[in-house]
């Protein structure tokens, strides 16, 4: 395929649209000609279209609105659209971004096509197969052609499964960037004083991962560890809208409502949420973005999972993994929430200016 068109920026899901908005603006600044293209994967107006507004991202310029759906159903409607996108625009690059299944689809179709790929968020690992995002990853990890990492793990898994040297390209953690920029503002956001919060005298919850809550021994054990936690403190619990959907199929939305400490609401906006996180005492979470957003804001973070493909916010930051455990989640909470990590220092190249340093790579790419 000839390699004169546009570079397209592929976003699909929620964790996509801050990693994507200040390389957007970078290549924007430097007169780059590009295409925002989103899959549709998530499309609830608090998944999507209130990050575009809140990031500062203009209106896609292509929305192939493909929704929800079986992994399989919904890897092959991205495919078969974006096909017929790279095969009217020519593409001379193609970026994605971490490893949902719009990552995936999009790498597959490029790379079929000659295109080349860039990978923003290239090298993170689990170990966990089971894991849908751990073979995203892997998959399009093997087929990009430019490979950008936020930590130097990421590099090592890389070399460790044969690629090579001069692909992978140590740049930083793009999404920092984005929590940079919006970190002043967040303190015009209105969301403590609509939940009468006090700042450092609340934690805030988020759940989604199938480990956790498409099962119900799982999803009832944490609840339970909720139940003792917010005996002592309150938790605002933002509900993500596969969890609150299986909540309601397990009989369990009651249960959780009936914790005096617990607040539920619906999925926020990134503004209102940095504005949550930065002024929580705590987070627990089983998100990969959030795990890196609490070591940068120096909060104790706890991960409701056994594995992490962001290892360098357990050994440099505030991580901590517990998996799904009632007691061990109860005990990891009261030995989290008395450590200061006031004094810590971030990991290397997570400053706020990683989207310039992956646009000097991908200039020097596709010249
Ligand atoms: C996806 C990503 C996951 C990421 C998460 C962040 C994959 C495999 N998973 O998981 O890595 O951490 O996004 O949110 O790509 N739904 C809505 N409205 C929406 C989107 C989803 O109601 O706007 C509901 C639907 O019932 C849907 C379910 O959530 O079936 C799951 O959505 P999906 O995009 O398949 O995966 P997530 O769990 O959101």
């Amino acid at each position: 395929m000839s390699e004169c068109g546009p570079i397209i920026l592929v976003v699909g899901a929620r964790p996509n649209f801050m990693k994507i908005a200040p390389l957007y603006a970078e290549l924007k600044e430097r007169g780059v000609e590009q295409l925002l293209l989103h899959t549709g994967q998530h499309y609830d107006e608090k998944m999507s279209k209130v990050f575009f507004e809140d990031l500062g991202l203009p209106q896609p310029d292509i929305f192939l609105g493909v929704g929800s759906g079986t992994h399989a159903s919904q890897t092959a409607r991205i495919m078969v659209e974006f096909e017929t996108v790279c095969i009217q625009y020519k593409p001379r690059l193609v970026v994605v971004v971490g490893d949902v299944n719009s990552t995936l689809a999009c790498t597959l179709v490029a790379s079929k096509l000659h295109i080349k790929i860039a990978h923003v968020e290239a090298g993170l690992r689990s170990g966990d197969k089971r894991m849908p995002e751990e073979i995203n990853r892997i998959v399009t990890d093997s087929l990009a052609d430019i490979l950008l990492t936020p930590s130097i793990d990421g590099n090592e898994n890389l070399l460790s499964e044969g690629r090579s040297e001069k692909d992978i390209h140590f740049v930083g953690n793009i999404m920092i960037d984005s929590l940079y920029n919006i970190l002043e503002r967040s303190a015009n956001s209105e969301i403590l004083e609509s939940l009468s919060l006090t700042e450092g005298e609340y934690g805030v919850l988020t759940i989604h991962r199938p480990s956790n809550v498409d099962d119900v021994d799982a999803f009832t054990s944490i609840i339970e560890a909720l139940e003792v936690i917010g005996e002592g403190l309150d938790i605002v619990f933002p509900i993500h809208p596969r969890t609150k959907k299986n909540a309601i199929e397990m009989n369990l939305i009651e249960r959780i409502k009936s914790i005096p400490g617990v607040m539920l609401m619906g999925p926020t906006g990134y503004l209102d949420f940095v504005s949550l996180i930065s002024s929580s005492r705590i987070v627990l979470t089983d998100s990969g973005g959030l795990q890196e957003e609490t070591t940068v804001l120096k909060i104790p973070c706890i991960t409701l999972r056994n594995n992490t493909e962001r290892p360098i916010t357990v050994s440099d930051g505030t991580n901590r993994l517990v998996g799904n455990d009632k007691d061990e989640i109860v005990s990891a909470f009261k030995d989290s929430i008395i450590k200061d990590y006031r004094d810590m220092v971030v990991p290397q190249y997570w400053d706020g200016n990683t989207a310039a340093r992956i646009a000097d790579v991908i200039m020097e790419g596709i010249e």
